[in-house]
């Protein structure tokens, strides 16, 4: 019947999969469109925790389906050998899971090239997840990819090798020896075993068109919900360019990575934490290196799902969080991690950006500009969030968000379980 679409305002890690998982009840399909296993999205229930990279976050709900849309670039190895095997019993991923024939493959040369291309940067470095990203949505573009459907040819083996070849004369040429570089512990040959491996067991799982699934299952009354992975301030046109993915990640890339009409969206969840991570490099406007940044670290556990590495810390932006609530059509925002600020006398909150003297709450051409960000200081709330209490502090922190981006805070999220969320406006 329609498809809402929840994802990222800010550069990752708002909390997509913990959310996702909690509103999974309401829909029958949950839907990834774009991005691979780049991501990491975290689910904590009954004291468990499980990180997902490219399977939907409505995995552990029974009767949701699952679809892994062609957006979406897939590792074989990665999806099969780690991300599967880790669910154990929790889920029926065999029975709830379709992916599009039309994902692309991420081949282990890619992230031979990836691991290049980053090495190469020197101070420019992206801070890739080294996932191979980049060099598969650029084979995608070039029009030299591979496909998932494509396991099923007789020619399979001979397109992979012309593939390899190709990316082999790219490492060549950068006089790189591949046997030196190790992938998930493995060397070159080791990884490119488990990846065939892993592509004969992903055989038996389901494939379809599913742009056809996803339109009939509208035209039969179903649910959707895209989930998006990244943020809007990694968007390949809108993030903070080149410090950014290799993909849409706005609500734009839910029509091109699912299939699905821009007339067919109806509600758009804008997640965001009540403060501002960043992992890898590029501009932060509202960066904090002092002991208040590495209080917010600290508290909220702020080290990446997929690589472990911690994650610059700073004040909401509310300049960027305009702009992504724009660039997508929120209509609803949901705030995450609001517990982890319940031990600060003081908060900030950046309204607006001074760029060359002059103020303005746009963002500019250049995030990497120098910007000074100007800051409205607001009195903490220093207590604890229950599940029926939302202290006043935090109320009128709120309220300041919602007037400044005339959105309404729809969803309040104070701690990484399922059952640490308040539907506050119900839509
Ligand atoms: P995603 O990529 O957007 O799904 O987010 P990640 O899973 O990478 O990172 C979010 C982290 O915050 C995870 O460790 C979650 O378990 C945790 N988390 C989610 N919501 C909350 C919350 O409201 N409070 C706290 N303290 N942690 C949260
Ligand atoms: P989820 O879905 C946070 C960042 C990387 C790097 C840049 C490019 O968990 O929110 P890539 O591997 O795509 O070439 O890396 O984007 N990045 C993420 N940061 N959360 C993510 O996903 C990310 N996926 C990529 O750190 O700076
Ligand atoms: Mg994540």
């Amino acid at each position: 019947m329609k498809v809402d679409v929840l994802l990222g305002l800010q550069w990752g890690d708002e909390g997509k999969g913990k959310i996702v998982d909690v509103l999974t009840p309401d829909y029958d399909i949950v839907a990834r469109f774009q991005g691979g296993p780049n991501a990491g999205h975290t689910l904590e229930f009954n004291n468990k925790k499980f990180i997902l990279n490219t399977i939907p976050s409505g995995i552990f709900r029974e009767g949701a389906t699952n679809v892994i849309g062609n957006g979406v670039i897939i590792d074989p190895h990665i999806l099969v050998n780690k991300e599967i095997k880790s669910l154990g019993t929790e889920a029926d991923v065999r029975s709830s899971l379709i992916i599009s024939k039309k994902a692309h493959l991420i081949i282990p040369s890619h992230k031979l090239l990836d691991f290049i291309y980053e090495s190469h940067k020197r101070d420019q470095k992206i801070g890739s997840t080294l996932k191979g990203i980049g060099p598969t949505y650029t084979d995608k573009v070039a029009r030299i990819g591979l496909r998932i459907g494509d396991i099923f040819n007789p020619d399979f083996a001979q397109r992979y090798q012309q593939l390899k070849e190709a990316h082999m004369r790219i490492a060549n040429s950068y006089l790189i020896d591949y046997k030196d570089v190790k992938f998930d512990g493995m060397n070159f040959d080791e990884y490119e075993a488990n990846w065939f491996n892993a592509v004969n067991e992903l055989k038996n799982f389901r494939f379809e068109n599913t742009e056809y699934y996803l339109n009939h299952a509208l035209n039969n009354g179903k649910n959707i919900l895209a989930e998006g992975a990244q943020g809007a301030l990694l968007d390949i046109d809108f993030g903070s360019y080149p410090f950014v993915t290799s993909s849409n990640t706005t609500t734009a890339g839910v029509c091109s990575g699912l299939g699905i009409a821009p007339s067919k969206i109806d509600k758009v969840f804008g997640i965001f934490k009540a403060y501002c991570t960043r992992v890898g490099s590029g501009p932060f406007p509202t960066e904090l290196f002092d002991k208040t940044g590495t209080k917010m670290q600290t508290i909220g556990n702020e080290f990446g799902s997929t690589t472990g590495r911690s994650r610059r810390c700073g004040w909401l932006d509310l300049p960027l969080l305009k702009y992504s609530s724009m660039l997508n059509g929120v209509t609803d925002l949901i705030m995450m991690k609001a517990d982890v600020l319940n031990d600060f006398d003081e908060i900030l909150v950046c309204n607006k950006y001074k760029v060359n003297n002059i103020l303005t709450d746009e963002t500019p051409f250049d995030l990497n500009e120098p910007i000074e960000a100007q800051y409205l200081k607001i009195k903490g709330w220093n207590s604890e969030i229950k599940s029926n209490h939302v202290p006043k502090e935090l109320k009128n922190y709120m309220e300041l968000i919602e007037n400044e981006t005339r959105l309404p805070i729809s969803v309040l999220s104070y701690g990484p379980d399922r059952k640490a969320t308040q539907i506050l406006k119900p839509w």
